[in-house]
């Protein structure tokens, strides 16, 4: 009879699985990340399964209801989770330690249980005391609110089942553990555990639940990734944690749109929402300074204008130095030879900084034709009219290619006070006439840098 094996090793950040160790993981390239674990007996081994109690259904005899939705009051919020927290459902915010993830959901809480709804907020990192003192900065809370300090998730079941709260926060999962799994609180095997268990209080109470996750580029912790498709709606709460501002984007959703992006500040008292990013993005944004062009990304739904900063100097060395910080750096350097051959710009011998402004991280095709104005801009050290905005994708033949919602773009713009768009021509037709905004149509990027 054959060995049947006992241990399994994982892959602690993609959760790939191999019968023996390895040093790289084939699925996510990561070195030393492989950690032996149990394998855990499979119960349906033994019962025989009969199909005797399962039915087909036709689509004509399956009726939808409209799907309860319960408001978080923070707009941002329910616009990323589609409009509101959907009864049943079970949905991990993402995101590396102290980016704003335990305030952000105890924010809701305070919401939810103003709104009379029952919450029950479960914390396996902080202490009571803690998050009493995490809630006094935040306001004033409502008795529908309870708080419970424990690890051990088949107690939490037994509570939740006993409490049956409307909602329920896991703060976070990387320290749940399940005493039938022997691996240690964060591994694969007890995050995957957990969060089976989640799934059934959700799906089979009704009770909508979310679970925090901490991502670490170590794989030190078991990362949420591998628990992206247990769950109905992935939320990553992102940002720079040295700067205030934090977006929080849905990067799967059962129950609406993804791509749509909340923008909050980090303040005194908690999570502030921004209702203008545009405007936000822009604050500080330097008067008739070379390299300094304004962009507009889509996120979602929602036009966000930012100031994409370029710095082209003289080297000092034999290769030169090119950075990105908040886009692609291939992209860059591709965008940098498009210059070099197209429009004749010879910058082999000069450093290129790229950055965009506040933080924030944006990767839209959309922002080329802003980058390569940027670059010619600080090359020439011939600032941009300060009163335009520039979006366009660029080609590698120098070409500006069109972008999608051209129109939503330039009005946006106009809100904030432009008066010219630097835009891609194949989109001129699209493009309805905006009062007090001149249009700018270019085919090549040599067009775009004469009319900068
Ligand atoms: P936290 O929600 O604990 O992060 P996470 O749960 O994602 O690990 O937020 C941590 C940071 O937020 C912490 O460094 C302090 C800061 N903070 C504020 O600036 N203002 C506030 O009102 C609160 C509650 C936290
Ligand atoms: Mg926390």
């Amino acid at each position: 009879m054959a060995k049947s094996r006992t241990s399994i090793f994982f892959c602690q950040n993609c959760g790939y699985e191999s019968a023996k160790w390895m040093g790289q993981c084939p699925g996510c390239r990561e070195w030393n990340t492989f950690v032996e674990e149990p394998v855990l007996p499979s119960q349906g081994a033994v019962k025989k399964s009969t199909a005797s109690g399962a039915k087909t259904a036709r689509l004509s005899e399956i009726v939808i209801k409209e799907e309860e939705r319960m408001t978080t009051k923070i707009r941002e919020l329910d616009r990323v989770l589609g409009g509101g927290i959907v009864q049943g459902s079970l949905v991990l915010v993402g995101g590396d330690p102290g980016i704003g993830k335990s305030t952000l959901l105890l924010q809701m809480c305070r919401n939810l249980s103003g709104d009379g709804h029952r919450v029950l907020y479960i914390s396996g990192e902080e202490s009571l005391k803690q998050i009493k003192l995490r809630a006094d900065r935040i306001g004033s809370f409502s008795d529908s609110l309870s708080l419970l300090c424990e690890t051990n998730l088949d107690m939490i079941e037994q509570i939740i089942r006993r409490e049956l709260p409307e909602a329920v926060i896991i703060d976070s999962i990387q320290t749940m553990y399940r005493e039938t799994v022997s691996s240690a609180p964060g591994s694969i095997s007890q995050v995957r555990e957990s969060t089976g268990v989640l799934m059934r209080i959700a799906k089979g109470l009704g009770i909508s639940v979310f679970i925090v996750g901490h991502v670490t580029k170590e794989g030190l912790v078991a990362g949420p990734r591998v628990l992206e498709h247990m769950v109905d709606t992935v939320l990553y709460f992102e940002g720079d944690r040295y700067a205030s501002y934090r977006m929080l984007r849905a990067v799967k959703n059962r129950f609406g749109s993804t791509n749509e992006v909340g923008v909050f500040e980090m303040a005194a008292a908690g999570l502030r929402e921004v209702e203008n990013p545009s405007e936000y993005m822009l604050s500080g944004k330097p008067a008739g300074a070379s390299g300094s062009v304004v962009a507009c990304s889509m996120e979602g739904t929602r036009p966000i204008l930012l100031e994409i900063q370029a710095l082209v100097c003289q080297t000092f060395f034999n290769i030169p130095r090119r950075t990105a910080a908040g886009t692609d750096f291939n992209r860059v350097n591709l965008l940098m030879a498009v210059l070099e051959k197209r429009a004749g710009l010879s910058m082999s011998s000069c450093d290129a900084y790229v950055n965009i402004a506040g933080g924030v991280k944006m990767n839209e095709p959309a922002l080329d034709l802003a980058i390569v104005l940027a670059i010619a801009s600080s090359f020439r050290d011939r600032a941009v009219d300060e009163k335009t905005v520039v979006f366009g994708e660029v080609g590698l033949s120098g070409e500006v290619r069109a972008v999608s919602m051209a129109q939503t773009r330039v009005l946006e713009a106009k809100k904030l006070g432009f008066s010219r768009c630097i835009v891609p021509a194949v989109c001129m037709d699209q493009l309805k006439e905006v009062k007090g905004i001149a249009l700018v149509g270019v085919h090549t990027i040599q067009e775009a840098i004469r009319s900068m």
